[in-house]
């Protein structure tokens, strides 16, 4: 399978990386309540299966069970497998120590020496500097427990400081990981996809699907209502769903026309959009391997052009 270098000169990953925010999450997926952790192995080995070997999780996903199950699904393959996780900047973490602690716990759950990315989850860190921060994880880059160091949920000007801070290290900035789909295309306009891009730093987009929407199989004539907190989301009532009618009518069109589902097509618009890792958050083998089927193909500029239009009506 094709790879796509993360940042400047970080490690080569897949061109879809798979979320376990939901792998272990009681909060707000409900894990153990329709699926538990014999799907999840199976979705993990079915991934591996079609190539896709770049998996994104987080040491607050299920309070650490996300990693644990990573850990152990790992432990019983001999494929090599690529892990992102995140570092929670909470407010008792305070010194260069708590950080690498963190990380610490991270590989003993995860099983591993070293992981492929660690992540800052979100730019508020209370009493710990972005300098300790991140001057800590560019040691870490340096002592290889990390191979590549990102962020999440940045602004362009967090960004900017956090290349900064890194870049006098020596280490750069590889992703800035931020919510980005065809019903959420903020990044295009607040300065996010035009400063990774002059800064060489690649957009992990998370919630490609819209948490399922894009999916189309959420409509306001089924009352088939999803599980867990999208159960209060008003995205997921009907108004919601009639507001959004047209995207998923669209991606419907585009889907027959290339023998590929709605979910395909979002993931396919997303891919199109250039120096953009879609983190699809999977449950089933039948949805890593549909999800799969966005690589390996295009959507026309035509196509790209007409979805634009549609979903910025959306946002
Ligand atoms: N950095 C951050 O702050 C942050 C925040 C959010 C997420 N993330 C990361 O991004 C990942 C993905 O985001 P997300 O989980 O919020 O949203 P998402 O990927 O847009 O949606 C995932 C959900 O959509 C449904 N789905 C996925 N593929 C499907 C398919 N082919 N057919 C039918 N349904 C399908 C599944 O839920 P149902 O089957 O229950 O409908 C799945 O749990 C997370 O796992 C996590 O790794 C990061």
């Amino acid at each position: 399978m094709e790879t796509i270098t993360l940042g400047k000169n970080g490690p080569a990953v897949t061109p879809l990386c798979i979320g376990t925010w939901a792998w272990g999450d009681k909060l707000f997926w409900n894990y153990g309540n329709g699926y538990g952790q014999e799907q999840l192995q199976a979705a993990f080995t079915a991934a591996l299966e079609v190539g896709i070997t770049f998996f994104d999780t987080a040491e607050v996903y299920g309070l650490g069970l996300s990693e644990q199950l990573l850990g152990q699904f790992i432990k019983q393959t001999q494929q090599p497998v690529q892990i992102a996780t995140k570092f929670g900047p909470l407010p008792w973490r305070f010194s260069g120590q708590s950080v690498s602690d963190a990380l610490t716990h991270s590989l003993t759950r995860l099983q591993l020496e070293r992981v492929e990315l660690y992540q800052v989850h979100w730019p508020f860190a209370f009493f710990l500097s972005q300098e300790t921060l991140l001057n800590t994880l560019a040691h870490e880059v340096k002592e290889g427990r990390i191979a590549a160091v990102g962020v999440s949920n940045y602004s362009a000007d967090q960004m900017r400081e956090a290349h900064q801070i890194l870049a006098a290290k020596g280490v750069p900035l590889a992703v800035n990981q931020v919510p980005y789909s065809l019903l959420n295309r903020q990044i295009e306009s607040n300065g996010i996809l035009a400063t990774a891009s002059e800064l060489d730093v690649t957009i992990l987009a998370y919630s490609p699907l819209a948490q399922g929407l894009l999916t189309g199989k959420y409509t306001p004539e089924t009352a088939d209502i999803p599980s867990g907190a999208r159960k209060i989301d008003p995205r997921f009532s009907k108004e919601g769903l009639q507001k959004i009618a047209p995207v998923i009518s669209l991606l419907r069109s585009l889907g027959e026309k290339f023998d590929r589902t709605p979910a395909q097509v979002a993931l396919n618009w997303l891919i199109a959009q250039g120096n953009v890792i879609p983190i699809a958050g999977v449950k089933t083998v039948a949805q890593v391997r549909q999800n799969a089927g966005a690589l390996g193909w295009k959507l026309s500029d035509d196509d790209i052009q007409e979805l634009d239009k549609v979903s910025r009506l959306e946002k």
